[in-house]
């Protein structure tokens, strides 16, 4: 059992202060939200995984549990490979059935997230060697795949593809596809689209724990990077755009005020928005489409009991 640590360079000029000196310079504001994780935004997203509204991991964990035997078969001497792992709690069921010693290469931007996850997995006792990369998803894809010689199944899970926009994703996973072998897979969780109610109730849960993950974005802004603001002036806001099928994340200001970056400084009247996070959501039609685009067959698509969320594998 073993973990190690590679830490990939932040390229200049995409760091958090310079993300949000050309965000909140545009019409409409926006911040990216890879910047909702450091330590605080990565522990309150495992909060949200935790609250009854968030169906999401719920539905990948009883997914996951139903396949892991079937998938281990089918992958059986894959490496694994992980983008945006996070605390990796439900790969541990992956990890759990494959069959003979591991190799899992988690990609996190959030290098705490790595360490986290990793003495947890490596408690669990399984012959298993961790090689976290510290950095985005497809510089960290391009470092793992130099680590790792053999097949590999490559997952992608929590939905986190619904960060793209539909074009945006198809672009992304044909990135992912040009590492892919014909023995490889993509296993890609996918959240699908369904009623208004539920969707705003997992995106704005009643105990405010998606509020506080939001907002972690300017308390982030204010610690690391010098930036003058006051997160309590801005309240979050989740809206679903049915005719699009995108969830849609704002940090909406709730009186005058103004975020102060070095000599610049962007003023809010109550009620003007920062753009913060999409969360695109796909019908079951789409799926084949959407593997399509990025040069990949749809094998399987599996779905919860509920229908309200999928799990797929895609290969060359
Ligand atoms: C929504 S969480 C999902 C975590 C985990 N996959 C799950 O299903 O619970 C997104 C994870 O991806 C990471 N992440 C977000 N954007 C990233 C990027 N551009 N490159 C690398 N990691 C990223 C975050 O740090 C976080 O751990």
């Amino acid at each position: 059992m073993t973990f190690e640590r590679i830490d990939l360079e932040v390229p200049a000029g995409e760091d958090l202060r310079a993300a949000a000196l050309v965000g909140l310079a545009r019409t409409p504001r926006a911040l990216p939200c890879r910047f909702f994780y450091d330590e605080v935004g990565s522990r309150l997203f495992e909060a949200i995984c935790a609250t009854e509204a968030y169906y999401p991991t719920r539905c990948e964990r009883e997914i996951l549990t139903a396949r892991a035997a079937e998938l281990a078969e089918r992958f059986a001497g894959h490496a694994l490979i992980e983008l945006g792992s996070g605390s990796a709690e439900k790969t541990a069921l992956l990890i759990a059935a494959w069959v003979g010693p591991v190799h899992y290469l988690p990609i996190d931007i959030d290098g705490s997230a790595l360490e986290r996850s990793a003495e947890r997995l490596l408690d669990g006792g399984t012959h298993l060697r961790i090689t976290g990369i510290a950095g985005e998803y497809a510089t960290g894809l391009a470092r793992a795949v130099e680590v790792v010689a053999g097949p590999k199944l490559v997952l992608f899970l929590g939905g986190n593809v619904g960060n793209f926009s539909r074009e945006g994703a198809a672009d992304f996973l044909a990135g992912v596809a040009e590492h892919l072998n014909d023995d490889d897979g993509l296993l890609l969780g996918v959240d699908l689209r369904k009623e208004r109610s539920l969707l705003e109730r997992a995106y704005a849960d009643p105990a405010g724990v998606t509020a506080a993950f939001n907002r972690n974005l300017l308390v982030r802004l204010a610690a690391e990077a010098d930036v003058r603001v006051e997160p309590q002036s801005f309240d979050h806001v989740a809206e679903y755009g049915e005719a699009d099928g995108v969830v849609r994340m704002y940090l909406c200001a709730n009186r005058r005020t103004s975020i102060r970056i070095g000599e610049q400084s962007f003023r809010f009247e109550a009620g003007e928005r920062i753009h913060t996070e999409d969360s695109t959501k796909y019908g079951r039609g789409e799926l084949g489409a959407l593997a399509a685009g990025a040069g990949l067959r749809l094998v399987e698509h599996w779905t919860d009991p509920a229908g309200l969320y999928s799990l797929n594998l895609l290969q060359r």
